[in-house]
C-alpha cells in the first residue's frame, strides 16, 4: 500500500474537502476518493482549469500524436456505415470527447472522403466536465448542423435513441476504481482515512460483496499481498451509455489487458499510475486534484458485460494491430505522396512510429475492442489483418 501523503504542494481546498468527508464517514472508498480527484467541481483533475493533454498538458493520448489516428477511426466508421447497409440516418456519439480534437480528425475525413456518408451523419459529444463544450465548438465550428451535444445525464437515461457507432478514447481508465488487497484470511478493500490529519490508507472488509463476485466471475484468485485495481463503473458506464443504441457498434479505445493478464501475480501492485506533466507518480495523495489518476481497464469484463447487454464482441486487439488493419499505412502514402516539406514528413513519420509502435510505444499498450448490436455478419476493415475477439 501507499505511504501517507508528505507533499507541501497539496491543493488544500480539495483536502480539506476530502478531509471533512473522511471525518464524517469514517473513511472513503478508493473510489469515492478517486471520485473527487478528478471531477469534484471546480478542484478535480478534469473539472478545473487548465490543459490536461497534449505538449503543454499532462499527458499525451493518441489523438493529440498526430491526425492519422483519428483519420483511421473515420475509415472504420464508414466501413461500420457500409457493413449496417448505408442508412439514411447514421449518429456518432463520442463520451468523454475532452477537447474534441478526435471528433475534429474524423468529421475533417468523413467530409473530405466520404461525403455521402458525412451529409447522412449527426455527431453526439458527451463530455462530463460541461466547460470543454465552447472549446469543442470552437474546433469543430467547421462542422456546425453536424455536432451536437448532450448532457451526461440526460444521454445516459437512454432516451436518446440512436443507430450508428458510439466510441470513445481514454474513456474509461479514468472512471474510479475500487483496490483491493488480498490478506491470509481473505479480499480486503484499501479505504481513505486519516492518520495524523494526513490521507493514509487502512484495508478493511469490504464496501460491497460486488468486488468478491467480480474475481469470481473472472475465476481470478490473488496471491496474498496482491493488490488490484477493480472499475465496477466500467460496466455500469457500458450499459447506460449503450441503452439507447438500437443497432450499430460500440469501438472503445483505451489501456488495458485482458483479466487473465490485468489481475496476473506479478501485477502485484495493481496498475494505478498519477500523471503530472508528461511524469509518471504512483503516489494518488500528493498534488490532489492537479494530477491525473488512471488505472488500466479490464477489457474482458467489458466484453462480457456487452455480451449480457446484446453486444457481440466483433474485434479485441492491440491499438497497432487496429492501426495497421484499418488503414494507417495508406495515411502514411498519403503524407509521403504529399508536397509538405521533407523536414515535416520526417517529423510525421516519426511521430506515428509512435502510434504504432508495437514494443513500449502506444501501440502496444492501448488496445481497441469493437463491439455490434444487431448487425449481421459484419465486415469491418480491422477484420482484414491481425487481430482477434475475446
Ligand atoms: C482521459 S480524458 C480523455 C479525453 C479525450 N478522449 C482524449 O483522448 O484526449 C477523459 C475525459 O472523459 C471525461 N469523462 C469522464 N467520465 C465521463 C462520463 N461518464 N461521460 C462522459 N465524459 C466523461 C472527462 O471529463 C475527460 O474529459
Amino acid at each position: 500500500m501507499i505511504g501517507p501523503t508528505t507533499d507541501m504542494n497539496d491543493d488544500l481546498q480539495l483536502k480539506t474537502v476530502l478531509t471533512s468527508r473522511i471525518t464524517r464517514q469514517g473513511k472513503l472508498t478508493f473510489a469515492e476518493f478517486m471520485e473527487a480527484c478528478l471531477y469534484e467541481p471546480g478542484l478535480g483533475y478534469y473539472t478545473s482549469p487548465g490543459r490536461k493533454v497534449g505538449a503543454e498538458g499532462d499527458f499525451y493520448t493518441s489523438i493529440s500524436v498526430h491526425a492519422a489516428f483519428g483519420r483511421v477511426i473515420a475509415r472504420e466508421i464508414a466501413q461500420m456505415w457500409r457493413c449496417m447497409g448505408k442508412p439514411v440516418s447514421f449518429t456518432l456519439v463520442e463520451c468523454g470527447a475532452g477537447n474534441g480534437r478526435l471528433a475534429a480528425d474524423i468529421l475533417d475525413y468523413l467530409k473530405e472522403r466520404e461525403p455521402d456518408l458525412y451529409e447522412r451523419l449527426c455527431l453526439v459529444l458527451v463530455e462530463r466536465e460541461p466547460s470543454l463544450r465552447s472549446v469543442q465548438a470552437t474546433l469543430l465550428s467547421v462542422h456546425e448542423g453536424t455536432v451536437t451535444w448532450q448532457a451526461p445525464d440526460d444521454f445516459y437515461t437512454g432516451r436518446f435513441r440512436f443507430s450508428g457507432c458510439l466510441y470513445s478514447n481514454e474513456l474509461i481508465d479514468a472512471l474510479p476504481v475500487h483496490r483491493v488487497v488480498m490478506m491470509e484470511d481473505g479480499l480486503a478493500e484499501i479505504f481513505v482515512t486519516l492518520k495524523n490529519g494526513e490521507l493514509a490508507e487502512e484495508a478493511g472488509v469490504p464496501s460491497t460483496p460486488e468486488l468478491a463476485a467480480y474475481l469470481k466471475r473472472l475465476g481470478v484468485s490473488l496471491l496474498v499481498g496482491q493488490e488490484a485495481e477493480i472499475s465496477l463503473a466500467a460496466a455500469r458506464w457500458l450499459e447506460s451509455a449503450t441503452r439507447g443504441l438500437e443497432r450499430g457498434f460500440v469501438l472503445t479505445i483505451d489501456y488495458g489487458y485482458q483479466a487473465a493478464h490485468l489481475f496476473a501475480p506479478h501485477r502485484s501492485r495493481g496498475t494505478l499510475l498519477c500523471y503530472y506533466r508528461h511524469q509518471v507518480e504512483d503516489n494518488p495523495y500528493i498534488r490532489l486534484g492537479r494530477q491525473d489518476i488512471t488505472t488500466h481497464i479490464d477489457f474482458t469484463t467489458l466484453a462480457d458485460a456487452g455480451a449480457e447487454l446484446g453486444l457481440e464482441p466483433i474485434w479485441f486487439g492491440e491499438q497497432y494491430r487496429f492501426l495497421l488493419s484499418s488503414g494507417i499505412v495508406e495515411e502514411i502514402e498519403e503524407i509521403e505522396r504529399s508536397s509538405i516539406p521533407e523536414e515535416e514528413k520526417l517529423r510525421l513519420r516519426l511521430a506515428l512510429k509512435k502510434l504504432i509502435m508495437p514494443e513500449g510505444g502506444m501501440g502496444d499498450t492501448f488496445r481497441v475492442l469493437i463491439q455490434a448490436r444487431a448487425v449481421e455478419t459484419p465486415r469491418l476493415l480491422c477484420q482484414r489483418g491481425i487481430g482477434g475477439v475475446l
